[in-house]
């Protein structure tokens, strides 16, 4: 394909008098469409650079919000099946930076969408054969100790997730069965942090961590009630209704950024708590937004930000505050300073720790209590120290 494009190029200098221009654009234009994979896949491109390019990485490898795991991993791919990730797309995984983007838990994508994630996901290839069933054969008890001594600096407790993908989330167990376990500890995701662990520990230690990881399963949560408050392209339907400003007829708030862009849940603590006028506003998918949110914080996501228009531009502060914790409200926040709002700041710690410091919160009916602090004084909730330059996805 790439020759054929290469020679047509080529022939373009060549040709200029002979052939007129406009033809070869036609035929360069028909050769990538003959090029290109089914539709599904192409579809599956764009709905991954609005929705998921800004924490998984421009190919997939994850990283771009810290802590957000490789969706191209050798391992994860042979192993990953279309229903697993059909069930991470659309349910997500609650109490992390991943949201559900299906449309029943008030996300963006129908049935087709998560199709066509999936088939980019998999970058053309099928999907693996099914893994054969095989229940671990160790002692959760003993395989605590093995989780602790080994596992959990990075994958956090049975209640908090640190660096790594929380293997307790109730969510996550749903859907990965022990085999699927057993796979990525002993090959590990070669590329990431995650090592293989078949030539450290003794095949009894293995089933003995897999036997404690599955006894940290729990029921999921149910889905939190109404998505019907959130449109097909995934925003709130009532935002007319809901007050913007939070404290509206109090003073105005005034808040020191930390590189011009930060602001501590501590300093908007305080201004909540003295009543001061702001507007909060959460960036993440609404799904997450009816989970749990700041009480008094409006949804406005990331993807789509025509909401925007009923935020007042009058010098109010306008904080956005997201999960991974500055990515997604780092996309609301330039989007606030392109429309010139003049003060706007980026929750530096993420709802999550606003959430375990006791602030007022909105939570669903049936959600899991709040988040424990992290384990071993690792990073808090989704600490973001990485690179945080980062260009608005595309709309
Ligand atoms: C705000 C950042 C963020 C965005 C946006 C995001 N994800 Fe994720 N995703 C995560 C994090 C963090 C995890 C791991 C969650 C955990 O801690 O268990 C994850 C996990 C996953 C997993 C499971 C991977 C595994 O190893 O178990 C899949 C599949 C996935 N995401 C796909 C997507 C797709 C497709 C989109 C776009 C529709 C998307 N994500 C959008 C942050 C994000
Ligand atoms: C240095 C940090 C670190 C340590 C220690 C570590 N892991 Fe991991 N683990 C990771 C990361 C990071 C990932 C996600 C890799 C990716 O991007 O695909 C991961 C992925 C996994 C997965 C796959 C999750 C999924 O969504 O597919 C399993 C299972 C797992 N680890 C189990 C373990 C067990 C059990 C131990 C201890 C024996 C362990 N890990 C130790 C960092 C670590």
């Amino acid at each position: 394909m790439r020759a054929i494009l290469g020679w047509l190029v080529g022939a373009i200098h060549v040709m200029d008098d002979v052939i007129p221009m406009r033809l070869v654009a036609v035929i360069c234009l028909l050769a990538l469409a003959a090029s290109r994979p089914s539709p599904s896949f192409a579809t599956g491109a764009e709905l991954y650079a609005r929705y998921c390019l800004l924490c998984h990485g421009a190919h997939l490898e994850g990283y771009a919000a810290d802590n957000t795991p490789s969706l191209v991993s050798p391992t994860f791919r042979a192993t990953a099946s279309d229903a697993f990730l059909r069930a991470a797309i659309e349910r997500g995984r609650a109490r992390t930076a991943m949201a559900g983007y299906g449309r029943a838990v008030g996300g963006p994508l129908g049935p087709a969408d998560v199709v066509a994630l999936v088939a980019y996901i998999r970058g053309g290839t099928t999907a693996p054969a099914p893994l054969a069933r095989k229940p671990s054969t160790g002692s959760a008890a003993t395989g605590r100790e093995v989780y602790v001594a080994n596992c959990q600096s990075c994958h956090g407790t049975a209640e908090q997730r640190a660096t790594a993908v929380h293997l307790a989330n109730a969510m996550f167990l749903a859907t990965a069965s022990d085999a699927y376990l057993r796979a990525a500890i002993v090959r590990g995701r070669p590329g990431t942090p995650m090592q293989g662990w078949g030539e450290v520990l003794s095949a009894r230690e293995i089933e003995d961590v897999i036997a404690y990881v599955r006894s940290l399963a729990r029921a999921v949560p149910p889905a939190p009630a109404p998505p019907a408050g959130v449109t097909a392209d995934g925003q709130m339907r009532t935002i007319e209704n809901v007050p913007v400003v939070v404290n509206p007829t109090g003073e105005q708030a005034t808040f020191t950024l930390r590189e011009d862009r930060y602001v501590s849940v501590a300093d908007v603590a305080k201004a909540y708590d003295e009543k001061r006028r702001l507007v909060l506003i959460d960036a993440r998918t609404p799904s997450d937004y009816l989970r749990m949110h700041i009480t008094g914080a409006i949804s406005i996501p990331y993807f789509n930000m025509h909401n925007l228009d009923n935020v007042p531009n009058d010098g109010t502060w306008v904080i956005a505050y997201c999960a991974c914790p500055h990515h997604v409200s780092g996309v609301v926040m330039e989007e606030l300073r392109k429309r010139g709002y003049p003060h706007t700041a980026v929750l530096d710690e993420g709802v999550f720790l606003w959430q375990q410091q006791g602030h007022p919160v909105v939570a669903a009916e049936g959600q899991l209590p709040i988040p424990a602090p992290p384990p071993n004084g690792a990073p808090v909730a989704m600490s973001n120290t990485v690179d945080d330059s980062l260009d608005p996805p595309p709309r």
